[in-house]
């Protein structure tokens, strides 16, 4: 438990650490109060049931003494001003509480936010290589779907219990102040009754929770495969399969979900079938004690509205030390997640060392090889090659033979294992890496559209307001596309594509993605069989313009036929990993 502790306050400290040194004087602050509300109680109820103590208790006489002055007159006046004053103390303390758990509440929802965008942040700035072991669904279930679980069942409860863990510590001294025997009496009994439920559910709720991750897992893999593929789903007749499986394990979490839930609620039950027998008890108890029930008044006063306000503190206390438990595989692969997989800090003042890279001369490989993590043999080896500042080349080589691979490189997406990549004498490394992708431009092989307009496709990435309409024309005129959106598109440039484009032809993808690539004005431009979908009238006349931007542009091709490649000024022949030879 200290663990799991050590591990959500490490989560807490994101939120930074003002925040949590109010929060937690707030919470302080509410368990005084609502103490010192419970506490009053107790002198009220002996005054009213015996109005001779005003005299004797020499604090009561002084207060009467005090509202004297103010022209109060009998003992009953001054009890009524002792009833409201209770009340007012009373009202403090709720009012307090409100603005306690209003802060808490505003506490927790902020962390989650701040945590999920950190771990986002984190997925995102890990290298190209380390995607290639990770599910997409997973990452994505851990930003939504996890975090939102820690919040609420592990850095609540650990809230809660602070908060109600003061509150139950005042009134329990409190309670020992008043009757000793009685208190730890009581407290025995509701001790052991607790612990004893925590001792027996506590491994049973590590393992609902750890079911619950591992179907939240499959379920989301499961909506993203079949929702990814569904020209696959329809044609394979797959539908019922998919919703079989999704059910299975919604139905499983809900199962889990729901028994953690329970498991947690349990104990107050059975409390609450004992209290009202302790209830009774405790009376006689204090009547048998004091030997009337006037000078048992103001203790069983106290107990009954300690009672009201400790139970609940008391059950939500348990609550919580069963949630964490239940949130306990969540809250470690998160917590791995946050701390381990931080971005590097690009030093600003090492970057200043860098001279900046304009490309104006050539791209070197040199004795360039390339494992991929994993596999048995390298997919590159031994490459050295030159490419020209405004040469045009291209890459062919049967399918598997390592072209991609050879691009990946280029563009710094995967580092070497042996061997540089150097832009004008300079090898491209951590902190001139951004700089040099600035100035590429790159058709993959595997497009992706998103569920936008075309205009926003063509500027990716870019919000609505920062598009550049008149760069998106003459990209998309370039990729010979300005055609079929201005003459078949209902809303031009502003049409929305679909998701991955399934609104429009492989072709028309891909001259999406060409104009993509164009739009950011690229020094190197990458086609990697980037015209493969096209017929060869099209794909001749995107060739012919592209042609024209020679005068500023490196072009890279990869292409399966020969004549994609008829432009080229030398044609390397890629086969298992190696360059063959080279027709300049
Ligand atoms: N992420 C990866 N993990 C492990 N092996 C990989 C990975 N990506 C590619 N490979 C392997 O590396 C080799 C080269 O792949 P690459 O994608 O570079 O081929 P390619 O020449 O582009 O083929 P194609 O013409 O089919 O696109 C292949 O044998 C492939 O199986
Ligand atoms: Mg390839």
């Amino acid at each position: 438990m200290i663990n799991k502790f050590k591990l959500i306050l490490s989560l807490i400290a994101w939120q930074g650490r003002k925040k949590a040194i109010v929060l937690l004087i707030m919470i302080i602050l509410m368990a005084i109060l609502d103490t010192i509300g419970i506490a009053s109680i107790m002198p009220f109820v002996a005054v009213l049931s015996n109005p001779d103590m005003i005299y004797d208790n020499k604090y009561l006489f002084s207060g009467y003494i005090f509202f004297n002055n103010f022209g109060l007159v009998s003992s009953k006046q001054y009890i009524f001003i002792l009833g409201i004053l209770v009340f007012i103390l009373v009202i403090i303390s709720i009012i307090f509480r409100a603005l306690a758990s209003f802060i808490q509440t505003r506490f927790s929802l902020t962390l989650e936010h701040t945590i999920a965008t950190q771990l986002f942040r984190n997925y995102i700035s890990q290298p190209f290589s380390w995607f290639f072991k990770k599910n997409s669904a997973d990452l994505t279930k851990n930003i939504i779907s996890e975090v939102n679980l820690i919040i609420l069942y592990g850095v609540t409860p650990v809230i809660n219990i602070f908060a109600q863990g003061t509150v139950t510590f005042g009134i329990v001294i409190l309670l020992v102040i008043a009757d000793t025997n009685l208190a730890l009496s009581i407290g025995g009994i509701l001790g052991i009754i607790y612990a004893t439920t925590y001792i027996l559910i506590g491994g049973p709720l590590i393992r609902i929770g750890k079911q619950r991750f591992i179907n939240n897992e499959a379920r989301f893999r499961v909506l993203n495969e079949a929702l990814s593929a569904t020209r696959e789903v329809k044609i394979f007749n797959l539908k019922e399969n998919f919703i079989n499986r999704y059910s299975g394990h919604a139905k499983l979490i809900a199962k889990y979900q729901a028994l953690g839930d329970i498991t947690g609620l349990a104990p107050r039950f059975v409390l609450e079938a004992l209290l009202f027998g302790g209830m009774l008890s405790t009376v006689l108890y204090l009547m048998t004690k004091s030997g009337n029930l006037v000078d048992a008044l103001p203790v069983i006063s106290l107990y009954a509205f300690a009672g009201y306000r400790l139970l609940p503190a008391i059950q939500s206390l348990y609550l919580s030390f069963a949630q964490i438990k239940f949130s306990t595989s969540s809250l470690e692969m998160i917590s791995v997640d946050l701390s381990s997989l931080l971005p590097k800090n690009s030093n600003l003042l090492e970057f200043s060392n860098h001279k900046i890279i304009k490309f104006r001369n050539e791209i070197i490989l040199d004795d360039i090889s390339f494992k991929y993590p994993g596999t048995k043999i390298s997919s590159v080896k031994n490459i050295s090659l030159k490419i020209p500042f405004r040469s045009s080349i291209g890459f062919k080589g049967v399918t598997g033979s390592g072209k991609t691979t050879i691009i990946d490189i280029i563009t710094g997406l995967l580092s070497p294992d042996t061997g540089t990549l150097k832009v004008d004498g300079q090898v491209i490394d951590d902190k001139n890496l951004v700089e040099w992708q600035n100035l590429i431009g790159y058709v993959p092989q595997q497009i992706y559209l998103s569920d936008t307009s075309l205009a926003s496709n063509i500027a990716f990435g870019l919000e609505e307001k920062n598009i550049d309409l008149n760069a998106v024309e003459k990209a998309a005129r370039l990729a010979k596309l300005h055609n079929f959106v201005i003459n078949e598109l209902p809303d031009g440039y502003m049409t929305l594509i679909g998701e991955n484009g399934t609104r429009l032809s492989g072709g028309q993808r891909q001259r999406i993605a060409i104009a993509r690539a164009l739009y950011r004005q690229p020094k190197v431009l990458i086609f990697d069989e980037a015209t493969s979908s096209l017929d060869s009238e099209t794909e001749n006349a995107v060739m012919e313009a592209v042609q024209s931007l020679r005068k500023s542009i490196t072009l890279i091709q990869i292409s399966h036929r020969i004549s994609t490649l008829k432009e080229c000024d030398t044609i390397y022949s890629v086969e298992n990993g190696k360059i063959l030879f080279n027709d300049s």
